[in-house]
């Protein structure tokens, strides 16, 4: 059968994924099945070391499954033309280039295929979504404070328009404003038909873009389902009342 909308963007079943080996084995995702349709926002939370990074890994294919299988875009997740049209923020900014901020955004979109005479326009309105103002787009991103290397990463992830966008805790780091406004980038995104799966550890980001939310603990998937009743009666702010059910089982 030829693809279909409907079709799951992203779907996740029985992903076990295992570190280290006999007594010191860990069992970073301990069965985890999810699945993510066409212009859904999915947020994965869940305590450190619960498994939402390892799981992220794989539904890039940046780490193998041990067993299970998760698929993204119609095929195998890891493929060359899944990859093609998926964005990925990392959780950590690794060591970054020795290239200005538009630079970094105008390699990305070269790379994931935007018409050369599109460009310039598709970079001014990557790095105005994340809110980098263009004085700092044109300092070397090696001299990034934190959160500014958080934006430009997100600028370069979004710039190609991907089907997919795979975050890793996208709003670690930003400020107030910054965090809204990559929210309001993120809804028009979702919006005109991107799937994103992102994890946090913010409410606010959670509940600024994700109708439904699994959440993970000791690599299992402890509860799933919209946001708003996961969330249903939390009279304390943030997460801790949720990850206190979730811990209590
Ligand atoms: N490369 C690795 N080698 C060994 N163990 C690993 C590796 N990556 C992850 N783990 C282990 O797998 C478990 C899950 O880690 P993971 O990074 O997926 O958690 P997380 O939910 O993303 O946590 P955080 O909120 O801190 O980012 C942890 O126990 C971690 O120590
Ligand atoms: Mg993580």
């Amino acid at each position: 059968m030829p693809p279909s909308d409907a079709d799951p963007v992203v779907e996740v079943r029985d992903l076990v994924r295992t570190f280290g080996r006999g007594t010191r084995t860990v069992r970073a995702a301990d069965g985890v099945s999810l699945s993510l349709a066409r212009g859904e926002a999915l947020a994965l939370l869940g305590a450190n070391g619960s498994g939402k990074s390892t799981t992220i890994k794989v539904v890039l294919g940046l780490l193998a499954p041990t067993s299970g299988a998760a698929r993204v875009l119609g095929g195998p997740a890891g493929r060359r033309d899944a990859r093609a049209r998926t964005g990925y923020v990392p959780e950590e900014a690794r060591r970054l280039p020795a290239v200005r901020g538009r630079e970094l955004v105008e390699l990305f979109a070269a790379i994931q295929g935007v018409p050369r005479a599109e460009r310039r326009r598709r970079v001014d309105e990557a790095l105005d979504g994340v809110g980098l103002a263009a004085d700092a787009a044109r300092r070397p991103v090696a001299d990034y404070s934190r959160g500014m290397a958080r934006r430009v990463a997100l600028a370069a992830a979004v710039v190609s328009r991907p089907a997919l966008l795979v975050l890793d805790e996208p709003t670690s780091g930003l400020d107030p404003v910054g965090t809204e406004q990559v929210l309001a980038l993120l809804r028009g995104l979702r919006d005109a038909g991107t799937s994103v799966l992102l994890s946090t550890h913010e409410r606010g980001t959670a509940e600024g873009l994700c109708d439904r939310a699994v959440v993970l603990g000791a690599g299992r998937v402890r509860a799933s389902g919209r946001l708003a009743e996961l969330l249903a009666g939390d009279a304390t702010p943030g997460l801790l009342a949720l990850f206190r059910r979730v811990e209590r089982g």
